[in-house]
């Protein structure tokens, strides 16, 4: 059995971050691992949950089996904070807990490959890496469009022009704000004109919401999707607590299907225990009972969250004046307006190898930073390492070395 074992290649991002373990110099920057770090460096456990954490072990609560949908409390908690307390679509909404966004990418993955196996997926290009091993992991076909900016933001010409090929029944796979890699999110325009384009051509929109809270505030980033709830019959949402509650390890995530009607979800619940059962049969409770208890009392976390959101926000501003004050070109200047943890960078293969080697800068190989990863005294060496490595005498330097 084991001769017939392809060769599995080693995940190239954990090579990276491998890589950057092993490297000795002292003034290394990580900007690859997609965790958020404060100014300090450190990925702390949020005070609420260590709170709520602390209630949790002296509540003491049996470890029986919890339902196959998990934590209850935890399903309406999440279905609220993506729709908002007033939203019509709670009604027609089943949501269920998951193994991370990852796990709930995946279950409506098999979800789709059930009820829809002739979906192609359209994945943003550049898109989040694991979106498309996810969706043909499951079975379904994979197609790509355009995400990139044109001079004020998202071109959405070019969106629309590559959906002009997509099917009716075809999923459209979006992320509810700061997007990753690019960190370019639509405008609330931008939003309903893809909300009508779906409308429309009778596509269902998948939403993964990885980063709600990190963009503008955890009610502006999700009005995108609350609009598209608003419009639309049937859409698909996957959530992650990993970022906004910082509960990465503790795998907690939401997978929604919203309906054209009530009646339906029970028969959606069903299926979608179903796909659970034969996979890891219910999640783990812990960070959903953690989650929970963030939702009974919310202020202290969003107040964490809202000093993580300004951090990300400050270090875009104060690199873009970095960049700008030793002259590094103007395209750098969209880090600014982008959104959330990451941006692409304007630069190639051999640019970003560059700033490794040259300057221990490590990002992903096709230009990916994760903002939240540079700490206040790194700013103005990153910015002139990136002014540096995009200048052509140097590059040409580079080359003939
Ligand atoms: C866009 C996007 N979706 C989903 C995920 C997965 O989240 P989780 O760690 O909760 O599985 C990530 C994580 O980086 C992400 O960036």
């Amino acid at each position: 059995m084991l001769a017939a074992l392809p060769i599995a290649d080693p995940d190239p991002l954990w090579a990276l971050i491998s890589a950057f373990r092993q490297d000795r110099r002292t003034d290394k920057i990580d900007l690859v691992v997609g965790v958020y770090r404060d100014a300090s460096g450190q990925t702390p456990v949020m005070q609420a949950v260590q709170d709520a954490e602390a209630r949790l072990a002296s509540a003491a609560a049996s470890k029986s089996y919890r339902a196959l949908s998990g934590n209850l409390a935890f399903n309406d908690g999440m279905s609220r904070l993506l729709l908002g307390d007033e939203a019509e679509a709670l009604d027609r909404q089943c949501t269920i807990q998951t193994v991370g966004g990852t796990g709930a990418l995946r279950i409506l993955a098999d979800f789709i490959a059930l009820v829809s196996p002739r979906a192609t997926v359209w994945n943003t290009n550049p898109g989040y890496v694991n979106h498309r091993p996810i969706m043909a992991a499951a079975g379904l076909t994979v197609r790509a469009f355009r995400w990139q900016e044109n001079e004020t933001g998202l071109d959405l010409d070019a969106v629309v022009a590559d959906l002009e090929e997509a099917s009716r029944g075809d999923v459209v796979l979006l992320h509810g704000c700061c997007h990753n890699p690019t960190g370019i999110d639509p405008t609330s325009g931008q939003w309903r004109r893809l909300a009508m384009l779906c409308k429309e051509r009778g596509l269902i929109p998948l939403i993964d919401m990885a980063y709600q809270g990190f963009g503008d505030g955890i009610e502006q980033d999700a009005a995108g999707l609350r609009h598209f709830a608003q419009e639309l019959d049937t859409m698909l949402v996957a959530a992650s607590c990993s970022k906004n509650m910082g509960l990465y390890c503790e795998r907690t995530g939401a997978a929604m299907v919203i309906a054209p009607e009530r009646n339906l979800l029970g028969n959606i619940r069903a299926t979608l225990e179903r796909i659970t059962r034969a996979n890891y049969s219910m999640p783990p409770e812990h960070g959903a009972a953690i989650a929970a208890h963030l939702f009974e009392s919310p202020g202290m976390w969003l107040s964490e969250l809202e000093a993580s959101r300004r951090r990300v926000a400050e270090v875009r501003r104060d690199l873009t004046a970095a960049l700008a004050r030793c002259g590094a070109p103007e395209t750098f200047q969209a880090l600014r307006r982008q959104k959330g943890m990451f941006s692409l960078l304007p630069l190639d293969q051999r640019q970003m190898g560059r700033l490794r080697e040259d300057f221990s800068v490590y990002g992903t190989a096709n230009g990916r930073i994760n903002i939240a990863g540079l700490l206040p005294g790194d700013v103005e060496r990153l910015a002139e390492a990136l002014r540096a490595v995009s200048s052509s005498p140097y590059l040409v330097h580079a080359r003939a070395g």
